[in-house]
């Protein structure tokens, strides 16, 4: 495997000249039992992935600012030792020498040297950067060691006064995706646009929503994605009025829509994507009808996804085209403005339109700046996807019963206005019929 080990330098970089002083400490994720002797797919935690391009598991990066004590800036790797008998295993270990050398740390030592180094690391540094209340193991560990550090006060050695939460300045960070991230984001989105696609040619009545859910999995992971980015929602039916369905299991209807929301993880980046159409292929009136007003409510907040709007005003567009669409479909009563008012659409669409997307699939990043939805510029990536969800009920029309629908893209801002990075998954009404006829 080659690392281009300068993105992940240069990451490593910034967050120093952010820290200004100190030191940074930041495990990657445990190991998660899941039962027995096995243990759940292993996923390294994204910000010690972010600055380093290190996979295993059993890892923490160090960074020094040089800055306090240390003589100039450092990072360091601790990793797991060769050992050929667990390699024989559970496969390669890079070891902290080859660890250097690929991944170009300033130095890697055993995991094993980690808290003795610590302890050194640690002496007359001000401040401690580390994600503090991440894992609760790791914040006891560290404090202890730091408690370490104050004993040998005597010693004319001091322990850092200052602990700061690096995900503040990780978080803005990680925010602006590079060129390397837009790339990866490109492709894990084209992956997925391939899956829905394939959903829809198999997607007909009678069959289970898992064996629509395998189609799905099967083209990530063919394209080398190997995982969801999420557990994959494929719900036929009332089920798609669940938002959070993950059962999976019931048997797709004929008349029935279908609602996928579904993206793979490739190199550690998510896509996030939803469809929502009819199993038999041919949407009804009143499918359609909805279906429409939810397109066009997405329409409206992807024009309105511009750098220098503010990031509620997606939101904002989709919702008056949604709130218009609920009293056209006599869901809502009174006009747009009262209905926005008195917030009557929550009963039919009670989520927001978007998150910021990247490493986690609900990614990391302030929406506010003090007390004001933050401005969007380019490099943000976020989801937009407008929904509507309609339970039976006396009050509401019966042509309109269980119809759940959620359409759902990947956005980049770019300096000229955006790009839809899942474009390629259909979502008009004519492109899907034809897909799927
Ligand atoms: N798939 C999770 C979400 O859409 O937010
Ligand atoms: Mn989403
Ligand atoms: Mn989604």
């Amino acid at each position: 495997m080659t690392i281009d080990q300068t993105i992940y330098a240069q990451r490593r970089a910034r967050l120093l000249e952010k820290m200004q002083r100190g030191i940074a400490i930041i495990p990657t994720a445990p190991e998660v039992a899941r039962n027995g002797d096995t243990h759940y797919e292993y996923r390294y935690d994204s910000n010690f992935y972010y600055l380093s391009g290190f996979t295993e598991p059993e890892a923490v990066l160090v960074l020094v600012s040089g800055q306090d004590g240390q003589s100039q800036p450092q990072s360091i790797l601790f990793c797991r030792e060769k050992n050929p008998e667990r390699e024989v295993w559970d496969g390669y270990r890079a070891g902290p020498d080859a660890a250097k050398e690929q991944f170009g740390f300033d130095v890697a030592y055993s995991i094993a040297q980690l808290d003795e180094k610590l302890v050194e690391l640690m002496g007359d540094q001000t401040a401690l950067h580390y994600p503090l209340g991440r894992d609760a193991e790791w914040d006891q560990r560290i404090l202890k060691l730091r408690g370490a550090v104050q004993a040998k006060v005597r010693s004319g050695i001091r322990a850092p006064n200052e602990i700061h939460d690096v995900r503040t300045l990780l978080n803005e960070m990680r925010l602006f995706k590079d060129e390397h991230e837009l790339a990866i984001m490109r492709r894990a989105a084209k992956i997925s646009t391939q899956a829905h696609r394939r959903a829809m040619q198999f997607a007909c009545p009678d069959q289970f929503e898992y064996q629509i859910e395998a189609e799905l999995l099967h083209e990530f992971c063919r394209h080398g994605a190997r995982h969801p980015a999420y557990p994959s929602i494929v719900a036929g039916g009332a089920n798609a009025c669940v938002l959070h369905y993950v059962g999976n299991d019931a048997i797709l209807k004929d008349g029935d829509l279908l609602l996928i929301d579904a993206g793979c993880e490739l190199d550690g980046y998510a896509s996030d994507i939803t469809r929502s159409y009819p199993v038999n292929g041919r949407f009804s009136a009143a499918q359609k009808d909805v279906y429409e007003i939810v397109l066009a409510a997405q329409a409206a907040a992807i024009a309105a996804a511009q750098p220098g709007n503010s990031w509620d005003m997606p939101h904002d567009a989709a919702l008056r085209v949604l709130a218009q669409g609920f009293i056209d479909l006599k869901l809502c009563q009174g006009n747009v403005d009262t209905v926005l008012e008195s917030e009557s659409y929550k009963r039919f669409y009670m989520h927001r339109t978007g998150h910021w997307l990247g490493m986690d699939v609900h990614d990391v990043g302030d929406y506010k700046i003090g007390a004001d939805w933050r401005a969007l510029q380019p490099g943000m990536v976020f989801t937009v996807e407008p929904g509507c969800y309609i339970c039976p009920a006396d009050d509401v029309p019966p042509a309109l019963w269980n119809i759940g629908i959620r359409i759902e893209d990947d956005v980049a801002i770019t300096a000229q206005g955006n790009e839809v990075l899942s474009a390629a998954a259909p979502k008009a009404v004519a492109e899907i019929e034809a897909l799927m006829k």
